[in-house]
């Protein structure tokens, strides 16, 4: 093999979005050395896609809002599986990593009288997530961005992909990366490792991420033996564009529904108000009239004192309302429910507070929501499962290995609120970059690394080049995300899920007999090829653990177990690696402690 370029850090960080980023602040500023290593460009992380805002109980906008609340909304919002630990220190820590993000110079927007503006968005009892209009990801990672870049101290490797993680007697020693540009590959040696990559939404062919999302670090994770938790919580966020079908599945952020936009369908009903949970009657406006009385409070910046309106739901509710209209023949022309905000905000306010809506629907489907409504449709936005870590320091269960962020299991329970992502790789990141810094720290000695175990990962990686294949790897992953689609999607049966099981298998198959032209230098075939494996680990675990969960809960739904199963509520599904099987088994939660107890019942 040709020279291997190595590099030796304490702490070695996977992902540049918010987690990975703030993960390396923290790091460094615990005086260990941190290395950043991502896939693209740095600043060009997902996390400037997260629109609509970073919820944090600021209560600068309704003085009622708190971390109780917070906690309670996040909780009931995650169908009480969340982990409580988790939930407690978001709500408790949110507040205080916005401030500080905007003391390293990130700009909300303001109330008149200066404060951060915080705006509604679904679940979220009162007005809760600071903004920069729809812009709010991008705000954040051109700050976090700028702190990295000041920090000095950080090596960001761009555009290297890792391709898997090396242990060392049973201990997270480093990575093997490949340079995407010129192929080269890349040893980072280091004491610990934060995964920090987002989420496996690119599994499914619509859907709202960026091309990243390919399941990296679930993956990476789950072959080094870390236990992954909750996989069978795929988030489908409501709205997503549905025509031209070149767009299709473009967020259409909340932030819409959050500033008064209301859902229609084909009739002209506002149909949601017909699938208010019995768990949120009481939360909700169930008549137009209360709905429209909290917009006017909305609008005129008064607390509003009138239930929310029931497009406020939280994203599960209001993605199988909008699945289920368009089933029952209620659908948009293309298929989809229509989203209006311009009968009930001004033109200019709209350009305003939805500046990139306006622009992406004018721009690429050549309506203007000032004047007309949206077509919009569910679409694959967020992974609630992932690795299982330990609330205070996101410790995996392999020593030596964190993890932040959507990569992360166990926060969101089973259905994330908007908002809550955003906080969360600001709480978590920094909490696992304190935490692998504390470990690194902990170890004596340079990490291991083998050198007969580095050379079978390259033989592996280099494969494809050696095969005379008959498949495409574009072919697999297109067939792939179909069937992910079809038999793994919002509503699922157990003849669906085994029917995935089986297709996996013959994908796999075709997998192993991609072969690729040409040479390493930048070459998106080999690329593909790469990511088909962690596509396809990623993509059974979904399956295998939404078998195991026989009952409906929050994104996961069981067609032939409509309800909640009180015995599922109080254990999660994990999925994890024996030999070459993939296991599932199921594991008690902590139960909630009784002040906190008190929270979810209202009595605090
Ligand atoms: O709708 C949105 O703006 C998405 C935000 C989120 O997923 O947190």
């Amino acid at each position: 093999m040709d020279h291997l370029e190595t590099k030796t850090y304490d702490v070695l960080v996977v992902g540049a979005g918010g987690a990975g980023l703030r993960a390396a602040i923290e790091a460094v500023d615990q005086g260990v050395s941190v290395a950043v290593v991502c896939k693209s460009l740095l600043g060009k992380a997902h996390t400037v896609m997260a629109e609509g805002g970073v919820a944090a109980a600021l209560a600068t906008t309704d003085s009622r809002d708190g971390w109780r609340v917070h906690f309670r909304d996040t909780m009931r919002g995650g169908k009480l599986l969340n982990d409580w630990r988790m939930a407690q220190l978001l709500a408790q820590e949110a507040p205080a990593r916005v401030r500080e993000l905007e003391a390293w110079g990130a700009l909300f927007d303001r109330t008149p009288d200066g404060r951060i503006l915080q705006r509604n968005f679904g679940g979220h009892q009162y007005p809760r997530l600071a903004h920069v209009g729809d812009r709010t990801g991008l705000e954040m990672i051109r700050t976090l961005q700028d702190r990295t870049v000041q920090a000095q101290r950080i090596d960001v490797f761009m555009e290297c992909t890792v391709a898997r993680l090396l242990t060392d007697d049973g201990r997270i020693s480093g990575a093997l990366t490949y340079r995407r540009e010129s192929g080269r590959f890349l040893l980072l040696r280091a004491k610990a490792v934060v995964l920090a990559t987002g989420g496996i939404g690119r599994a499914y062919k619509i859907n709202s991420n960026s091309w990243e999302y390919t399941g990296d670090g679930h993956a990476l994770a789950y072959d080094a033996g870390a236990d992954l938790i909750g996989m069978e919580f795929v988030q489908f966020h409501p709205t997503g564009m549905v025509w031209p079908l070149s767009v299709r599945g473009i967020l259409v952020t909340e932030g819409v529904r959050g500033e008064g936009g209301v859902l229609k369908n084909s009739r002209g009903e506002r149909f949601m108000f017909r699938y208010i949970p019995e768990m949120f009657r009481g939360d909700f406006a169930d008549t137009e009239e209360e709905a429209d009385r909290w917009v006017a409070d909305v609008i005129a910046g008064r607390k509003a004192e009138a239930r929310r309106p029931p497009e406020l739901l939280t994203r599960d509710v209001v993605a199988r309302a909008i699945a289920q209209e368009v089933r029952e023949g209620r659908g948009s022309p293309h298929g989809g429910a229509f989203l209006d905000i311009a009968s009930r905000r001004k033109a200019e306010d709209i350009r305003k507070k939805l500046p990139s809506m306006y622009q992406q629907f004018f721009e690429l489907a050549d309506v203007d929501i000032t004047r007309e409504p949206m077509e919009v449709f569910p679409t694959t936005h967020y992974m609630m499962g992932g690795v299982k870590v330990d609330p205070e320091s996101q410790a995996a269960t392999v020593p030596g290995l964190f993890a932040a962020g959507e990569v992360a299991g166990g926060l969101h329970g089973a259905n994330r609120l908007g908002g809550n992502s955003l906080s969360d790789l600001l709480v978590f990141g920094r909490r696992a970059g304190a935490g692998a810094a504390t470990y690194a720290r902990a170890q004596s000695g340079e990490p291991g690394v083998e050198t007969r175990q580095v050379d079978a990962i390259t033989a592996e990686l280099l494969a494809p080049f050696e095969r005379k294949g008959s498949e495409s790897p574009y072919a697999v992953q297109d067939a792939l995300q179909d069937m992910m689609g079809t038999c793994v999607g919002i509503a699922r049966t157990a003849d669906d899920l085994q029917n995935a099981l089986a297709a996996l298998g013959e994908l796999r198959a075709r997998a192993g007999r991609v072969g690729v032209d040409g040479n390493r230098q930048y070459n998106p075939g080999w690329h593909t090829t790469l990511d088909l494996r962690n596509l396809l680990t990623v993509s059974e675990a979904v399956t295998r653990a939404a078998l195991a969960r026989r009952e409906s809960r929050g994104a996961h739904t069981r067609v032939e177990h409509p309800d909640s199963d009180k015995r599922f509520g109080t254990v999660n599904v994990v999925v994890r690696r024996q030999g070459d099987a993939m296991t599932v088994v199921e594991e008690p939660i902590v139960p909630v402690p009784g002040e906190l107890r008190d929270i979810l019942e209202g009595k605090d």
